[in-house]
């Protein structure tokens, strides 16, 4: 069985030591200057200064080298991206076409993050993968979304109860890190006396320690449960409602799929969550929102979408012929990584664009094309992102930052961005009781 996608485990294995000598068993032609090391601080701490050399000296693809040696093609123009993402036939989700797989080690620390291939939305290609997300896609769309955010504050509230009688906090571990967890746990119907077991499980996969795979299975086991007992006792929620419309789907297929979904959608969104709070608690064009209005939330929710993109880099699409991209040659099965974050930020799109202000929205967070992220999973984290901001923010009107903006650390990772942490201070309130 797979991980869930984009697991934080790129972080542990981007501070693991890099062997001393990788080979790359890609030639790459011998114009092309060396590729590019994908891990190392300048990845965590000022992404866009790297991303503005890497495309001065390369191009918008560009060739690295993931742990190990290991070769692939980063994309980081907006054009290339477009035009890979758009062709899901020449650039194909389908892992078991990577050219690398007979070269890699059975315990290769990245696998998880490539995955294999699997029956499930996010693990799957081509004809599979449209019926997987079709199913997902409908099953979403049925969340109604006033309920959901009524769900939200509950559950922002009851985080926020937890410590608003102290003055202070530290608001990713304390916060932005439950809050989409339990949200989704909430909508596909776990019992909320196991939210707390079940985002313990999500944090050891997540790590990816020794931990994982026990971490796994019960993860799996707890999702088997799920299903179980919703075929036994229908309800009207989301469970019940995949149940009956999954047609020839099989039960091992609908418990990936759940899998997946929730997988996909934590901790982007939690990271989506930490990095508004600190845009807004950092940058004065927004400060007017932390007196109680509401209407910056909103366009900081936005800058963050293109600035600090949660999934910076996607892994990715291989292609299914020789083909040039950008000026490099791609060879059959070459592995093209989604430069999602440098993407946002390529010069040629930019240079007239100031995307917060005027709420443009084209830019590549959610990815594009046949793999993107589901429309109505959009929805969802913008409803859950929007509610946890607006809840902290109004339960905390005079919020601010217990450290120097420049003493915050983000992940440290190359595939995806957010904060480690968020040390504030405020007013105590009292609690109000939210759900327990
Ligand atoms: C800020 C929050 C989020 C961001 C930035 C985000 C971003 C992404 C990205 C970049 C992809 C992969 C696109 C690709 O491979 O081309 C993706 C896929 C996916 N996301 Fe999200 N996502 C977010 C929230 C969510 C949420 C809340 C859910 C679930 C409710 C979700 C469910 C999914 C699923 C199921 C896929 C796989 C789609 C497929 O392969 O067809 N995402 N997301």
């Amino acid at each position: 069985m797979t991980q869930p996608p984009l697991p934080e485990q790129t972080e542990q294995i981007e501070q693991a030591a890099q062997p001393e000598q990788p080979t790359c068993p890609v030639t790459h032609p011998v114009t092309h200057p060396a590729p590019v090391p994908l891990s190392g601080p300048r990845f965590h701490t000022e992404p866009q200064s790297l991303y503005r050399e890497i495309r001065r000296e390369h191009g918008p693809v560009v060739p690295v080298e993931l742990y190990g040696g290991v070769p692939a093609w980063l994309v980081i123009g907006y054009h290339e991206l477009h035009q890979v993402t758009s062709d899901p036939v020449l650039y194909s989700r389908d892992r078991s076409l990577w050219n690398q797989w007979p070269h890699l080690a059975p315990d290769w620390p990245l696998l998880p993050v490539v995955g294999p291939p699997a029956p499930s939305v996010y693990f799957s290609a081509g004809e599979e993968h449209r019926r997987h997300a079709d199913l997902v896609t409908r099953a979403l769309e049925t969340v109604d979304p006033f309920s959901c955010r009524r769900a939200c504050e509950e559950i922002a509230d009851r985080l926020i109860d937890a410590f608003c009688g102290r003055g202070e906090a530290e608001l990713v571990a304390a916060f932005s890190v439950h809050l989409p967890k339990y949200a989704l746990l909430r909508l596909f119907g776990f019992p909320d006396g196991k939210g707390p077991e079940l985002a313990r499980l999500l944090n050891e996969l997540v790590d990816g320690g020794p931990g994982a795979r026990r971490a796994h299975a019960e993860w799996m086991a707890a999702i088997a449960a799920l299903v179980a007992d919703r075929r036994a006792d229908p309800d009207a929620g989301l469970v019940s409602w995949l149940l009956a419309n999954a047609g020839d789907f099989t039960d091992e297929e609908i418990l990936l799929d759940i899998r997946d979904t929730i997988g996909a959608g934590f901790l982007p969104t939690s990271d989506w969550i930490g990095s508004t709070v600190r845009l807004m608690l950092t940058d004065d064009r927004f400060a007017a929102a932390l007196g109680g209005g509401r209407h910056s939330v909103g366009q900081a929710m936005n800058e963050v979408l293109w600035e600090e993109t949660p999934s910076q880099i996607v892994a990715g699409r291989f292609a299914a012929r020789d083909t040039r991209l950008a000026g490099c040659a791609i060879r059959a099965g070459d592995l093209l990584l989604l430069g999602l974050g440098a993407a946002n930020n390529d010069p040629l799109v930019r240079q007239h664009l100031t995307p917060a202000q005027s709420g443009n929205s084209a830019h590549f967070a959610y990815g594009h094309g046949a793999y993107r992220c589901p429309y109505p999973a959009q929805e969802l984290a913008e409803i859950i992102a929007r509610t946890g901001v607006e809840v902290l923010l109004d339960r905390l009107p005079d919020l601010e930052l217990a450290v120097e903006p420049q003493e915050l650390m983000r992940r440290p990772s190359a595939f995806l961005r957010g904060m480690t942490a968020l040390p504030v201070r405020f007013t105590p309130v009292p609690a109000i009781g939210g759900i327990s």
